[in-house]
């Protein structure tokens, strides 16, 4: 599924611009869909009840988290070669030495998640 995101091609640099990007309702726990920023494509995710926002893009190589990921207790698994991440760092956990995922702030609020600044890296 991919929600497009009616927002203005430029990276957003505060907190306070916020983009509504998906219903409550459409994201089941321990479950992700892409959504579109701009440029960015984005996996929004939910685990343990909490959401999460992180890149739709393996940093190990090329695959794509909405197609081959997995949701499971606060991390993100890549079925392709079974790196695994922590949702809430973006940082490669386990044996496998991945760069950390970009990540974007999340809110949820009356039932609408809504996706403001990226993290800066580290
Ligand atoms: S592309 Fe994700 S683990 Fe290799």
């Amino acid at each position: 599924m991919v929600i497009k995101i009616l927002c203005d091609m430029e990276r957003e640099t505060t907190l306070a611009e916020w983009h509504e990007a998906a219903a409550s309702g459409d994201l089941a726990d321990e479950q992700g869909l892409q959504v579109q920023k701009g440029r960015d494509r984005i996996y929004l995710c939910r685990s343990q009840g909490v959401a999460h926002a992180v890149e739709d893009r393996c940093s190990h190589g090329e695959a794509v988290f909405s197609e081959s990921g997995r949701v499971r207790r606060g991390a993100l698994l890549c079925l392709a070669h079974g790196a695994r991440f922590d949702l809430a760092s973006g940082r490669c956990l386990g044996a496998m030495r991945c760069p950390q995922l970009r990540r974007w702030h999340v809110r949820e609020e009356d039932g609408v998640i809504f996706l403001g600044a990226e993290y800066p890296p580290g």
